[in-house]
């Protein structure tokens, strides 16, 4: 007889798994140079905009898919109509690339957590990262399999970790995992953010970060880059959330957890553009430069500027144990959320037990993981898994998903009814407008316009052969896994599970 199906013990737990997987390194070094480059102050205005005409309705959407269908992304989606089960294969295709690489950069801040104790970078943090760190190799050369054994091992570790969290289930190693990292997370957040508004220079790094350019909101980039954000911020559109929701209790209310979940991300967001420019207008000044020429974001913010900074502040060595360990929790909750999705479509799929699904997806994942990453071309497998997954994937999945529950199979009104059964804040011909047509303008236009820039010229200039590989390659694998195994028949075991949800 089929089990009774995992759930969060509380709506309490759902919210912080929600915050935890919403909450992640794109909050803290993606956002405030975002905000910082896209017109400042004024960007405050694209970007309310942006989550409640389409974050939020979207946010609804895939809660009341997987509330709705209680399942996993896959047998959610088939089960409100068989044409879209392949959106759910897509969504767990996105999720193994994103673990894949998401698991070394979280390595990456357990390893600089470490090295911010004695400085380990020396008089020059950049040489440092890609040399002695990461001991990149000359793009040119492809792909090596040479191993870098101080990236390694923390991978491992990440793995292992994720392992056991995820053995635990959907209550006791999930919901517990979050229920005790994202309140560390907030506190040692909030301590980085107070400690560098102490710092000299921090009001001129407020200064520049906040200061409106007004004329930026006339400008057509500015609100892609706000609707952009606000996509990846949310973990929207890619399975996560229907994943999560469909862990929810029957009777939930779905709108206005799903209010509280948004705020609170776009809460932390803001907080982080408050601590990532107080602590860049001191090293401006204290390099006795502008704060414009030493903003950056990702990669070059995390494991350069930081750590320029780290050297330089007083008590340094605090700052970068709350900086790295807030990267660490913010990233390994997200993790989590994205190796869910995974593990709970293996679960659906073949009707296997909980641990066994956890080993079948983990295992590989590790293995794919520490081939690619931790190697001296581990670097630039990253980064061109990193841009198009985001681009091409997660946009393009969420385009075609609305457009096929809205304009092909028509389920909005099931779905908009299923909210309403409980929600305390009814959506209705507004939700839909929003979600059927200013969402797909906004997805639809951006994928036009990265499309064309990518065919255009390289990414960022990588050899066309990573790039085929990595790049167009991995998108297009993606596509045809989905659509290929949304035909292979379910197990015996799992038969029952096709049947419509009570
Ligand atoms: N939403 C997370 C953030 O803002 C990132 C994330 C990406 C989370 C992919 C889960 C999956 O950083
Ligand atoms: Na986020």
């Amino acid at each position: 007889a089929p089990k009774k199906r995992e759930s969060f013990s509380s709506r309490k737990v759902f919210i912080f798994a929600a915050i935890g997987s919403a909450v992640g390194l794109g909050n803290i070094w993606r956002f405030p140079y975002i905000a910082f480059d896209n017109g400042g102050g004024a960007f405050m205005i694209p970007y309310l905009v942006a989550l409640l005409t389409a974050g939020l309705p979207f946010l609804f959407f895939d809660y009341a898919i997987g509330h709705r269908g209680r399942a996993s992304s896959p047998l959610a989606f088939r089960r409100l109509n068989r044409k879209t089960e392949f959106i759910g294969w897509w969504h767990m295709g996105i999720n193994v690339i994103i673990a894949i690489y998401y698991a070394a950069i979280i390595a990456w801040s357990l390893r600089y957590m470490i090295f911010s104790v004695n400085h380990a970078w020396g008089d020059s943090p950049a040489d440092f990262f890609s040399g002695n760190f990461l001991q990149t190799s000359d793009p040119t050369a492809g792909v090596t399999l040479d191993f870098v054994p101080g990236i390694l091992i923390p991978v491992v570790l990440i793995w292992v970790a994720l392992l056991v969290i995820m053995s635990l289930g959907v209550q006791k190693g999930v919901g517990a995992a979050n229920i005790v990292f994202i309140p560390v997370l907030i506190v040692m957040f909030l301590a980085l953010v107070i400690y560098s508004l102490t710092l000299p220079g921090a009001f001129d790094g407020l200064n520049a970060l906040f200061t409106p350019n007004w004329s930026s909101l006339l400008d057509a980039k500015v609100w892609v880059a706000a609707y952009g954000q606000i996509f990846f911020s949310l973990s929207i559109g890619f399975g996560i959330m229907i994943t999560y929701s469909s862990y929810l209790k029957k009777q939930s209310d779905l709108t206005g957890t799903g209010v509280v979940v948004g705020f609170a991300n776009s809460g932390f967001e803001l907080l982080a553009g408050i601590g990532v420019f107080a602590a860049l207008g001191f090293m401006a000044n204290a390099a006795d430069t502008q704060v414009s020429e030493v903003a950056t974001s990702g990669i070059g913010l995390a494991f350069i500027a930081f750590p320029t900074i780290i050297s330089q502040a007083p008590a340094g060595t605090l700052i970068g144990i709350l900086f790295f360990g807030s990267l660490l929790f913010a990233g390994i909750t997200s993790l989590i959320s994205i190796v869910e999705v995974i593990v709970a479509g293996v679960q659906d799929k073949f009707g296997a037990s909980r641990v066994v699904s956890t080993a079948a997806v983990i295992v590989p994942l590790a293995i794919a993981s520490t081939l690619l990453m931790p190697t001296t071309s581990g670097l630039y497998v990253l980064d061109i898994m990193d841009n198009f997954v985001n681009q091409f994937g997660i946009l393009a999945a969420g385009l075609l998903s609305i457009f096929l529950v809205g304009y092909v199979v028509r389920a909005l009104p099931v779905l908009r009814d299923h909210v309403n059964q409980t929600a305390s804040i009814k959506i209705g011909p507004i939700w839909m407008i929003l979600l059927a047509a200013v969402t797909p303008i906004i997805l639809g236009y951006s994928l036009i316009n990265t499309f064309i820039g990518l065919v255009k010229e390289p990414y960022e200039g990588y050899p066309a052969e990573m790039i085929n590989i990595f790049g167009w390659g991995m998108v297009l694998l993606l596509l045809v896994v989905a659509v290929v195994v949304s035909f292979l028949p379910w197990s015996s075991r799992s038969r029952a599970a096709l049947k419509a949800p009570a």
